[in-house]
C-alpha cells in the first residue's frame, strides 16, 4: 500500500488527521504485513498510539499497550507545575502507562520515582517506562510500599474524572480501547480524587506536594477537597493544552520549612537521555522525541470536555 492509497483509506474511515497518520504509519512499520495489520486496527477505530505501539510525552516516548491509557498532551501542565520545585521522592499514583513519573525521572535522574496502578496491563506498561521494581500494582496507596509514607516530596496523579454519565459522550477511542477504570470518576468524577485527597496528609513528607490532574469545570470541586485535608492549593491552567491541575501542599510541621531543594538536586536536572533507535524499545526507559511533527502522533483521544483541534496544533 502506498502513502496516497494508506491516506484515502483512513480518511474513509473517518481519520481527521489521515496525512499525519500515514505517515507515521509508514515511519513506524517495519514489513508490509505489519503496514496492512496497523492499518486495519486504525480504520477499525484504535488509537494511533496504541497501534504503533508509544506517545510522544513531555519530549519522550512512552510504551503504550492495547487498552491501556494513551498519555494525553494536557498532562505535560502537571509535569510543569510539578517540576518547578526538585523532589527527591516522587511517586505517580494512578500512573497507567507511567508517563507522568517517567517525565519526572528524566528531568532529575537522582529522584526515587515510584508508581502505582491498580490495572495488571497498565503496571506491566510502567514496568517499561520506569524501573520496574519500583512500580506497584493494587488500590491507590495501598500498593505502596508502606516505608514511603510520610516522605512523598511529590505525588503525581491523574486519576480518573470523568463523570459516569459523560462517558456515553467521549469519542469512541476512549470508550472502546481504554479501559473504563481509566476514565470513569464516578457520579461527579471526583469518587477516587475524594480518595487520592483524603490519604495525601498520610503519605506527604512536609511541606510535600500533590499535582491533581482535573477537567476545568471540577478545579474548585478538586481544590476544596485538598483544602479539606489541610493542603494549600492553587489552580493551574494552561489554555493552549486545554490542562487544568491543582496543586496541594502540606504543611511543613513543628520542624521548620522543607528546603527548597530537597536531596540536593537542583544540579542533577539533566538533559533527556541520548536517542536511540526509531522503534520503541520495550525493555528500556523511555527515550526522547525528535521534535519534529512528522514523528509525534496526532494528539490522544480528546478528554471528554474537548473539542478535537486540528494537526498540528493539538500535536503530540
Ligand atoms: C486517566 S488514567 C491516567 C494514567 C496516567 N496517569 C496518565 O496520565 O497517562 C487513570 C489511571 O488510574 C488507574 N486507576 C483507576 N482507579 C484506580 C485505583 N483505585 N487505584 C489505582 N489506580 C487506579 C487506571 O487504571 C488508569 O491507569
Amino acid at each position: 500500500m502506498n502513502e496516497p492509497q494508506l491516506v484515502a483509506a483512513l480518511r474513509s474511515a473517518g481519520c481527521v488527521f489521515a496525512e499525519d497518520e500515514a505517515r507515521l504509519l509508514l515511519d513506524e512499520a517495519t514489513s508490509p504485513a505489519e503496514l496492512m495489520a496497523w492499518a486495519a486496527r486504525r480504520m477499525a477505530g484504535e488509537p494511533l498510539e496504541q497501534i504503533v505501539g508509544w506517545a510522544a510525552f513531555a519530549g519522550l516516548r512512552i510504551a503504550v499497550d492495547p487498552r491501556v491509557f494513551v498519555p494525553r498532551r494536557r498532562s505535560e501542565l502537571v509535569v510543569e507545575v510539578a517540576s518547578r520545585q526538585p523532589a527527591a521522592l516522587v511517586v505517580d499514583l494512578c500512573c497507567g502507562t507511567g508517563a507522568l513519573g517517567a517525565a519526572l525521572a528524566a528531568r532529575w535522574p537522582a529522584a526515587e520515582v515510584y508508581a502505582a496502578d491498580s490495572d495488571p496491563v497498565a503496571v506491566a506498561g510502567a514496568r517499561r517506562n520506569l524501573p520496574p521494581e519500583r512500580v506497584f500494582e493494587g488500590d491507590l496507596y495501598a500498593a505502596l510500599p508502606e516505608d514511603l509514607r510520610g516522605r512523598v516530596d511529590l505525588l503525581v496523579v491523574n486519576a480518573p474524572y470523568v463523570p459516569t454519565d459523560a462517558i456515553a459522550t467521549m469519542p469512541r477511542e476512549a470508550r472502546d480501547h481504554e479501559h473504563r477504570m481509566a476514565l470513569d470518576g464516578g457520579a461527579d468524577g471526583l469518587d477516587v480524587q475524594r480518595r487520592v485527597a483524603a490519604g495525601a496528609p498520610d503519605w506527604l513528607s512536609p511541606g510535600g506536594r500533590l499535582v491533581l490532574e482535573t477537567g476545568r469545570a471540577q478545579a474548585e470541586l478538586t481544590a476544596a477537597l485538598l483544602s479539606a485535608v489541610g493542603l494549600a492549593t492553587s489552580v493551574e491552567t494552561d489554555d493552549e493544552i486545554g490542562a487544568t491541575a491543582v496543586l496541594g501542599r502540606a504543611r511543613t510541621g513543628t520542624g521548620g520549612t522543607i528546603s527548597a531543594d530537597p536531596g540536593g538536586l537542583a544540579e542533577s536536572v539533566a538533559e533527556p537521555v541520548p536517542s536511540g533507535p526509531s522503534q520503541p524499545r520495550l525493555d528500556s526507559p523511555p527515550r526522547p522525541v525528535p521534535v519534529s511533527p512528522r514523528r509525534r502522533p496526532p494528539s490522544p483521544t480528546p478528554s471528554f470536555e474537548e473539542t478535537p483541534q486540528p494537526w498540528p496544533s493539538r500535536s503530540v
